[in-house]
């Protein structure tokens, strides 16, 4: 067999009751249960280190979804991504428990100032010794701006216009305030630093006003490996020009020529289109044979939730899908004339049967992960190689049950094949060095290296 290259393994979670697991919350072997204990956490990361993952990647939503009959209630009803808590505030400890995973967390630009987020995600980047990225994310649930005082969200065009200078701000405070020999430490003359290498970043934009330098001394990375999240082409465009690392919808429709849109992004914005990781969702039921998979597979659909499944389907197809009766026949549902279904017309075309009931069609939808043997997973990871992907986030099932069994019979698996790389660098080794294999700064071509500070 050809070896591969490995691919980047991320784990996806989030510090909530459910995840993308639609309610297995409720069984008794799911400790996300636990989601608020740092014992939990502590354990998963544990696991995760043990797998060999390159990655702990926290999703984040900082309101309920509330297109769903129209309110929050469904979210909360069924624990899907509600209640949460900050994930940001848990890497520390986790890092100081482990030696070599990445740490990303999501954070969306409009929550809090760039002067205050870029000292946290110095703190973090300093505390978890260069192992930090963060995934930018614009966001699209309106109780997220409503909440924070945007009087909604804002619209699309200016969540971008405000995520660009967002990045303009925080890149001139981690790459461009504090020179290199700024911090002097000399206990001699009693210098810790010196002031003429501290420069403000004088920053006067539309959104934000910054004229002081970065509080915090320089990290290990300076600016956090930088991932984004998103669909439409204004966010192609967004991750060409900024991101390292992409995480897409890439399985939805074509799989390959999702790939080739985000590589094409990436060329036209002047850079080597396979410095772009991109992302692919991922996830798996695994035993010792076929059939003992496809019977737990079996369990697993018994507790998961379909209210929860069409949040995410209403969701994604920008639609209140509540109006639709579980048992209604989507021969049916096809032939209402009215806009009501939004994207979810096109989705429902191409389902296998147009005979099965909405609820088969739900429930089915929410078995597309890999089922079988560990060689069965590691032949569905290989299939995401030949699409083009250079990276899963891989979302568990049961946790801590999905990553155990990753770490017990995929990583071997996957190891043998190349799939995934054989051991873990040196202790110390940044994030942005495993993940790139070269230095722990952002590339010299990095818009973020690039700008200059104005003049004082
Ligand atoms: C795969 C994927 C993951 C996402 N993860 C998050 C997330 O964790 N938090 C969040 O607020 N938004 C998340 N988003 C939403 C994006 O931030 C973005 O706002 C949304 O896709 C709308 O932007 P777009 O229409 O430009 O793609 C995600 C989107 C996608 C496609």
């Amino acid at each position: 067999m050809a070896r591969r290259m490995p691919l980047l393994f991320s784990a996806f979670n989030m510090l909530a009751p459910s995840h993308h697991d639609h309610g297995q919350w409720v069984r008794d072997e799911s400790g996300q249960r636990d989601y608020t204990r740092p014992e939990y956490w502590v354990d998963v990361a544990r696991t995760l280190e043990r797998a060999r993952f390159d990655l702990l990647f926290f999703a984040d939503v900082l309101a309920p979804y509330e297109l769903h009959g129209g309110s929050r209630d469904a979210a909360l009803r069924t624990g899907l991504q509600a209640p949460v808590l900050d994930a940001a505030s848990i890497l520390a400890l986790l890092a100081f428990h482990t030696e070599h995973l990445g740490f990303a967390f999501t954070e969306n630009v409009l929550q809090e100032p760039p002067y205050s987020f870029a000292r946290r995600a110095s703190t973090l980047d300093h505390l978890t010794g260069g192992r930090l990225g963060w995934n930018v994310v614009t966001g699209s649930i309106p109780g997220t701006g409503r909440n924070l005082g945007y009087g909604g969200l804002p619209e699309h065009a200016d969540r971008y216009a405000r995520a660009e200078e967002y990045l303009r701000v925080v890149y001139a405070l981690w790459e461009r305030s504090w020179e290199d020999d700024a911090v002097v430490r000399d206990r001699a003359t009693g210098r810790y630093a010196d002031p003429a290498k501290i420069h403000s970043i004088n920053h006067s934009g539309e959104f934000y006003d910054v004229p002081g330098a970065h509080p915090s001394e320089p990290s290990p990375q300076r600016t956090p490996v930088l991932f984004t999240a998103g669909a439409s082409d204004r966010f192609a465009q967004f991750a060409a020009d900024h991101a390292e690392g992409v995480f897409s919808s890439i399985e939805v429709g074509d799989p390959a020529a999702n790939v080739a849109r985000l590589r094409a992004a990436a060329a036209a914005a002047g850079r080597d289109p396979a410095s772009l990781k991109i992302i692919s969702k991922f996830a798996f039921v695994l035993g010792s044979t076929e059939e003992e998979a496809r019977r737990l597979d079996d369990e697993l659909a018994e507790t998961r939730s379909v209210e929860s499944l069409l949040i995410k389907l209403s969701e994604g197809a920008k639609a209140d899908l509540s109006v639709l009766g579980h048992q209604e026949r989507i021969s049916d549902i096809l032939n209402k004339t009215g806009d009501e279904l939004g994207g979810f017309r096109a989705q429902l075309e191409r389902a296998p049967d147009h005979a099965w009931t909405l609820e088969r069609y739900v429930r089915w939808h929410g078995r597309r992960h890999a089922v079988g043997t560990p060689e069965q997973i590691a032949d569905a990871v290989e299939h995401w190689a030949d699409v083009g992907v250079d990276g899963l986030n891989v979302h568990y099932l049961i946790s801590p049950g999905s990553w155990e069994d990753f770490a017990d019979h995929l990583t071997p698996e996957l190891t043998r094949r190349g799939l995934m790389r054989a051991e873990y660098d040196p202790p110390g080794t940044t994030l942005r060095e495993r993940l790139f294999g070269a230095g722990a700064r952002l590339p010299a071509s990095h818009p973020a290296r690039r700008g200059a500070l104005q003049p004082a």
